[in-house]
Order: C-alpha cells, then sequence, then structure tokens
C-alpha cells in the first residue's frame, strides 16, 4: 500500500499542540505535518491571502498522498475550509477530506459550558472573521447565550520568537485577558482559538479565575478524529498505520528542528520544502 499520512497543516508551530495529542490518540496513523513557517503568521493576512495560502498546503498534502487534512490552524480554519469544502474539494479531488478545527471546538463548549457566556482569545484573522460567534450560534443548540472575543495580535510571536515566560509576554498576556474578562465578567469557558496558544498556557492560567474553563483544542481535535474515522471507514482504510511521523517545513530545516524540539519534548527530523 502507498504510504498515505494524515496531513496536519498550520501556518507555523501552533499546530504541533494538535499533532502531539493526535499521535497520541491513533498512534498507529502516519502523520504529516506542515509548517508554512516562512510565511507565518498568518492571523494578521487578509482573507484573500490566508485562503489563497492554504489552498497551496492543501494541494500540496494531496500531491503527497494524504486522503484527509486537518488544518490545524484556527485562522486557516476560520477562513479558507469553507471555501476549499465547498469550490476547492469537488474539482480537485472529491474523495478526500479537509477538516478544520473550529467545529469540533464548538461542540466541546456546548458540552462545557453551564452559564453560556464564552469568550474566545484568538489572532486578529479569526477574530474579525466572525466565525467563532456565528458557529456558536449555529451549533451550540442554543446553550451559548453571549460571546465576547479578544485579538491576541503578540501571542504568536510570543511563540515563534520563543519568548514564552518573558517579561514582555507575561504583559502581553496579563492585557488580553484583562481585557476579556472587562467585556463579560461572568465567562464560565474560555476558547483557545489559537493552536499556538497551549504552548501559553502556564502564564494564561495566572490570570484566569479559577472557575473558568479554558478550552484546549489538541485534545478535542484527537477525539473528533477518532469518532470521525469510526464513522468513515471508507477514508480510514486508505490511511496507512506504521506509527510514522514526518516533518515538512517552508523555513529552514534547522530553525525548525529546534524550536519543534521545544515544542514538542523530542527531537524531530524535518524536511525543507517549497509549494
Ligand atoms: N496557529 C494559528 C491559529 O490557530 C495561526 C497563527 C498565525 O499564523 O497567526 O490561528
Amino acid at each position: 500500500m502507498t504510504h498515505s499520512p494524515i496531513g496536519v497543516f498550520d501556518s507555523g508551530y501552533g499546530g504541533l499542540t494538535v499533532l502531539k495529542e493526535l499521535v497520541k490518540s491513533l498512534p498507529d496513523c502516519d502523520f504529516l505535518y506542515l509548517g508554512d513557517n516562512a510565511r507565518t503568521p498568518y492571523g494578521t493576512r487578509s482573507f484573500e491571502v490566508v485562503y489563497e495560502y492554504t489552498l497551496q498546503a492543501v494541494k500540496y498534502l494531496f500531491s503527497q498522498n494524504c486522503h484527509l487534512v486537518i488544518l490545524a490552524c484556527n485562522t486557516a480554519s476560520a477562513k479558507a475550509l469553507r471555501n476549499i469544502q465547498q469550490l476547492d474539494l469537488p474539482k480537485l479531488a472529491p474523495e478526500r477530506r479537509v477538516l478544520g478545527v473550529i467545529r469540533p471546538s464548538i461542540e466541546k463548549v456546548a458540552e462545557i459550558t453551564k452559564n453560556g457566556h464564552v469568550g474566545v482569545l484568538g489572532t486578529v484573522g479569526t477574530v474579525v472573521s466572525e466565525s467563532y460567534p456565528i458557529e456558536l450560534q449555529k451549533w451550540s443548540g442554543g446553550k451559548v447565550v453571549s460571546t465576547v472575543q479578544e485579538a491576541c495580535p503578540m501571542w504568536v510571536p510570543i511563540v515563534e520568537n520563543n519568548e514564552i515566560g518573558s517579561e514582555g509576554a507575561e504583559y502581553f498576556i496579563k492585557k488580553n485577558i484583562d481585557s476579556i474578562f472587562e467585556k463579560d465578567a461572568n465567562l464560565d469557558t474560555l476558547i483557545l482559538g489559537c493552536t499556538h496558544y497551549p504552548l501559553l498556557i502556564d502564564s494564561i492560567k495566572k490570570y484566569v479565575p479559577v472557575n473558568t474553563k479554558i478550552v484546549e483544542q489538541g485534545k478535542i481535535v484527537a477525539e473528533k478524529l477518532e469518532d470521525y474515522l469510526a464513522r468513515h471507514p471508507e477514508l480510514n482504510k486508505k490511511i496507512t498505520k506504521k506509527g510514522k511521523v514526518e516533518f515538512q517545513t517552508t523555513e529552514s530545516k534547522d530553525k525548525f528542528e529546534n524550536k519543534a524540539a521545544l515544542f514538542l519534548g523530542e527531537k524531530v527530523e524535518a524536511k525543507h520544502i517549497h509549494f
């Protein structure tokens, strides 16, 4: 059987927080992680550009024989997923699948929230797209009564530049969290709506009241994907299962390997690619 991994895409390192959980839940599956590190961040880019870059990445992962691609990036899920699913996939490869991280997170939030007050922390792109408030309204079965959002434009650069825990990082994290609680002091659920943010969890926890639940996406996406594959055996059959995990980046191989090791807690080998 030709090697056919699950493609996992992010603009940079953030998607590694999702990959880590996917590998834990589906240890037999092969994975190919692709980080567009050379063009990160996506969060401040226009709808058109995020769509263009994400589509290039999806086409590339298809060329690597991925039958299933996970956009492990909220910005790409918010700005490109719908177009890709509705306009491109039917022409490109109708039997392949591209899934995002927003829908599974919303289903989980609907299960968790008690008072229906939800906060979303995300990139400027994700916040401006209004994807979370719209989708929460649509899919939470009336359980979410209020959604407030906060764009955290400094958080991705903090992660990408490995400033985690620095004085500057703490300043921006506190500032954004205080600001979202000023918008709604009753938030019982806070979504980390960017896959980079779990890497800042230790700092985030310092400023969030203990009774507010913080939703990280990695485990949720992994749980929902297991379920999805069980319901789609024809797709599941196409994924090869040798437990192989590969890493590719549009940036330099060395740069990726150094940082990915920091985020994953283990050494990885990466390949530099163009698309
Ligand atoms: N990790 C991405 C997300 O979940 C995007 C970060 C960025 O490129 O701005 O939104």
